[in-house]
């Protein structure tokens, strides 16, 4: 095992999708097993006591590769150093609402968190913002961290492309290991659009296999576009389990590498590839190599598709303009 740990800070860590990342984190699904890591969790104060309890039950785990917990509710402290920031901290939507209805919320969280991991993140920082509305929290936080590679804030819309992969093989009667190159383009709202038109299926084109378009647009889309509001109804809270693993599939294929004759979807700051406008963090579909991403280029935007990508762009563009009459960025 290597001796310095990474530092790894996560925010919300009293919440419900920390209760299920920071056990995943700590046992190696992150790093792997030959990395310690160094925890350090961001919390408001009245949640730190709640927070002491899940470190209590960190320590009873006894975790081989988890070196060290820190916890508090500053910011500056808690970043200090960090590697990798997992922005998870921030007000869940409730039955009824759209995520869109948490800008004001939640959007000023990350204003003080983007200038915090400005001045004291690692030289190498990587940020994965998980906490909704998510695009344009990534955005909010690297509009305020002007000091930090534009490249280095994400946001999850893994948990999406998760999501259309389970439909993908329960609908064509495959596995998830058969399936390849699907991709989430734009928010993470129910503009979302899940494009299975560069997918395989066991090495055959996905529409293809499928061949049945009212299910791609009445069952297929919809689904995947409304399934958090799904959990909500059904649970009574947000999906919290599968938005942990979600976050840690996406940092550590960022981290770690995206697999050969595959992409994945995450949220990048837009080149203006495809079509999507310069500066807006919207999902695109990427290759992902030592910590680097790209948006994979040249593929055929039918016009099925380029109707749904363009709308998704356009209320990213409207939440964009939104946080900027807020003050929220420059
Ligand atoms: P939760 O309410 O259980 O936990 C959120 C935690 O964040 C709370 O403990 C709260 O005290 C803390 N928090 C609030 N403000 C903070 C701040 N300024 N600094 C640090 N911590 C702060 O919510 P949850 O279910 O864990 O969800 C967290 C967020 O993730 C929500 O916004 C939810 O909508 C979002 N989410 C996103 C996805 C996705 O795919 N992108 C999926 C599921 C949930
Ligand atoms: C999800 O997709 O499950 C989360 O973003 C929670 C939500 O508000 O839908």
């Amino acid at each position: 095992m290597s001796t310095t740990p990474v530092k790894v800070a996560v925010t919300g860590a009293a919440g419900q999708i920390g209760y299920s990342l920071l056990f995943r984190i700590a046992s190696g699904a992150l790093l792997g097993p030959d990395t310690p890591v160094e925890l350090r969790l961001l919390e408001i104060t009245p949640a730190l006591k709640a927070l002491e309890g899940v470190v209590m039950e960190l320590d009873d785990c006894a975790f081989p590769t988890l070196a060290k917990v820190e916890i508090g509710d500053d910011p500056n402290t808690i970043f200090d150093g960090a590697n990798v920031a997992l922005l998870v901290g921030a007000r869940p939507r409730t039955k009824g609402m759209e995520r869109g209805d948490l800008l004001e919320a939640n959007g000023a969280i990350f204003t003080g968190q983007g200038k915090a991991l400005n001045d004291h993140a690692a030289d190498d920082i990587r940020v994965t913002v998980t906490g909704n509305p998510a695009n344009t929290n990534a955005l909010i936080a690297k509009s305020n961290a002007p000091d930090i590679p534009a490249e280095r804030f994400s946001a999850l819309t893994r948990l999406d492309h998760n999501r259309a992969l389970a439909q993908l093989a329960k609908k064509t009667g495959t596995s998830v290991n058969d399936l390849k190159k699907l991709t989430i383009w734009g928010n993470h709202s129910a503009t979302q659009y899940p494009d299975i038109f560069h997918a395989e299926v066991a090495g055959k084109n996905a529409a293809e296999v499928v061949n049945d378009q009212t299910w791609l647009e009445n069952d297929f889309i919809p689904t995947v576009q409304k399934r958090g509001a799904a959990i909500i109804e059904a649970r009574g809270a947000s999906s919290a389990a599968s938005a942990a693993a979600a976050t840690i599939d996406h940092t550590r294929d960022w981290l770690r590498g995206s697999a050969d004759g595959d992409w994945l979807s995450m949220a990048v700051v837009s080149d203006g590839s495809y079509g999507v406008p310069e500066g807006l963090i919207s999902s695109f579909p990427v290759i992902t190599k030592d910590g680097n991403w790209e948006i994979v280029q040249g593929l055929e935007i039918n016009d099925f598709s380029r109707g749904r990508i363009d709308a998704s762009a356009a209320e990213l563009a409207e939440e964009r303009d939104a946080v900027q009459q807020l003050g929220l960025i420059g």
